[in-house]
């Protein structure tokens, strides 16, 4: 009876193959808004034009440093392309510290930190001393590209709330900063998307990878698109890469019939209300969240913990989306289940560990699927561009969800089948893949401008 009733209240978290297909159908509708020539100011899909031209071709070469902000880490690299074994390699890398009150300071106080940490990492590296490296800006957030390196920030997304930033070219306020810090140089500098990173790096060992998508603190993807698409930008031949940013679908309320009053609360208490409705119906800053706030739901109507709830489960943030990967584990997710429940302050039955299981289970689902039904988009959009009967293509993929939970691949992997059925899509976890992808655009450019001489 209990079950039944829980089964009641994650109803409207389940997704029928129907209204997948819808957000499929729906999706499709506002790329389409979104690559206008005039796109509207409020488009929810933003479909913004990247610069990237050309995927790898395996014959880029060189030294480059990396930095990638805007995922869980902040992260400085040193990445050798094509000189050992024809790879990319990082070479070394390290890992800053991004504290808070710099995630919502000044911009700059963010730029002279990320300034910083490249100086400290160049203090590490001799062999890099006084060499003038070009440098892969992998930098998350939705931006107006003008060139590869003059990009406007539009606006900021999951934690970051940095004043006098939006609206500015970021390419520029790292200049600045490395300026004001005047310790070090560094040479021409391309800012890519994590999606376009992810997508650059498995690129280059596999041709035919031409969409990135990140699930992970957000969820976003990138794709290459025909340049006659591209009103944006002048020239009709050859191919684009689009960041789709498709987060954001469903600000315009287009997913409002599947959003929950759980979604709208996420939503309503989150750092940017409104905004980038279908990233917290999906990645890992907010699905923790959405999990518990339906279990203090349940809670409230007697169906866990004997009806007692606790500060922890009632405290924002405090059930966190790592636990989710864990509670689903195959064979030890229900005794981890009881320890994290009971350091939650709660007091957790073999059932209630069960119960919490099927909640994390649902919500890890739709997860997958909404991804899966917007996948199922842009690969289609590829195959009726291409006038193509049968697509064959690799997505690279990246971020902690679709990394660490155990079975949110296969989730996603099997629904895109039902919903692309002429789509054979095969997905590549990216190692490092938008720093290293950084590093590649900026060979790429290299490489570009070197044929062009
Ligand atoms: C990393 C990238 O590998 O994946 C980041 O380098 C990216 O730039 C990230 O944002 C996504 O994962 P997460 O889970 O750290 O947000
Ligand atoms: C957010 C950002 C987007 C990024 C994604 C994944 O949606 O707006 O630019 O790609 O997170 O990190």
């Amino acid at each position: 009876e209990v079950l039944r009733q829980v089964e009641v209240c994650l109803q409207p978290f389940k997704l029928s193959e129907n209204q997948l297909k819808e957000v499929t159908s729906w999706l499709k509708r506002d790329m389409n808004h979104g690559l206008r020539k005039h796109r509207h100011k409020n488009a929810a899909v933003k479909m913004l034009p990247t610069f990237v031209r050309a995927t790898p071709d395996g014959t880029e070469r060189g030294d480059f440093l990396a930095l990638d902000l805007g995922g869980t880490n902040l992260r400085v690299l040193h990445v050798s392309v094509g000189q050992e074994l024809q790879r990319v390699v990082t070479m070394d890398s390290q890992i800053c510290e991004i504290p808070q009150n710099i995630m919502l300071g000044t911009g700059e106080q963010l730029f002279d930190h990320l300034a910083q940490c490249l100086s400290t990492f160049l203090d590490t590296k001799p062999s890099l001393k006084g060499k003038t490296l070009p440098l892969g800006f992998t930098f998350s957030f939705p931006c107006e590209q003008k060139e590869i390196d003059k990009s406007i920030l539009i606006r900021w997304t999951k934690g970051f709330n940095c004043s006098g930033v939006e609206g500015h070219d970021v390419v520029q306020l790292l200049r600045d900063a490395v300026l004001r810090r005047g310790e070090y140089d560094i040479g021409s500098i391309a800012m890519v998307n994590d999606t376009v990173g992810t997508m650059m790096s498995c690129g280059y060992g596999d041709q035919s990878c031409e969409i990135g998508m990140i699930i992970g603190t957000g969820t976003n993807a990138c794709y290459m698109e025909e340049m006659k698409n591209v009103k944006r930008v002048e020239g009709e031949d050859g191919r684009m890469c689009i960041n789709t940013e498709w987060g954001g679908f469903g600000d315009d309320g287009a997913l409002s019939s599947i959003q929950t009053e759980t979604d709208r609360q996420v939503d309503r208490k989150s750092l940017n209300p409104g905004v980038h409705i279908f990233e917290k119906m999906i990645s890992g800053m907010y699905l923790g969240e959405v999990v518990r706030l339906v279990l203090v739901k349940l809670t409230q109507q007697k169906l866990l913990f004997d009806g007692q709830l606790s500060p922890d489960l009632l405290s924002q943030g405090k059930f966190e989306t790592r636990f989710i990967s864990e509670i689903e584990q195959e064979d030890v997710g229900l005794d981890k289940a009881q320890v994290i429940l009971t350091e939650l302050g709660l007091k957790a039955s073999p059932v209630d560990c069960q119960l919490v299981r099927l909640v994390c289970d649902t919500l890890s689902t739709r997860s997958a699927q909404l991804c899966a039904a917007a996948l199922a988009t842009i690969a289609k959009r590829i195959r009726k561009n291409r006038g193509l009967d049968h697509l064959k293509t690799t997505v690279g993929v990246d971020g902690t969800v679709y990394k660490k939970h155990p079975n949110f691949s296969k989730m996603l992997q099997d629904t895109v089948k039902v919903l692309a059925p002429k789509c054979d899509i095969k997905l590549l976890i990216s190692e490092d893949g938008s720093g290293k992808g950084a590093a590649m655009v900026t060979a790429v450019a290299q490489r570009l401008a070197r044929q062009s001489r």
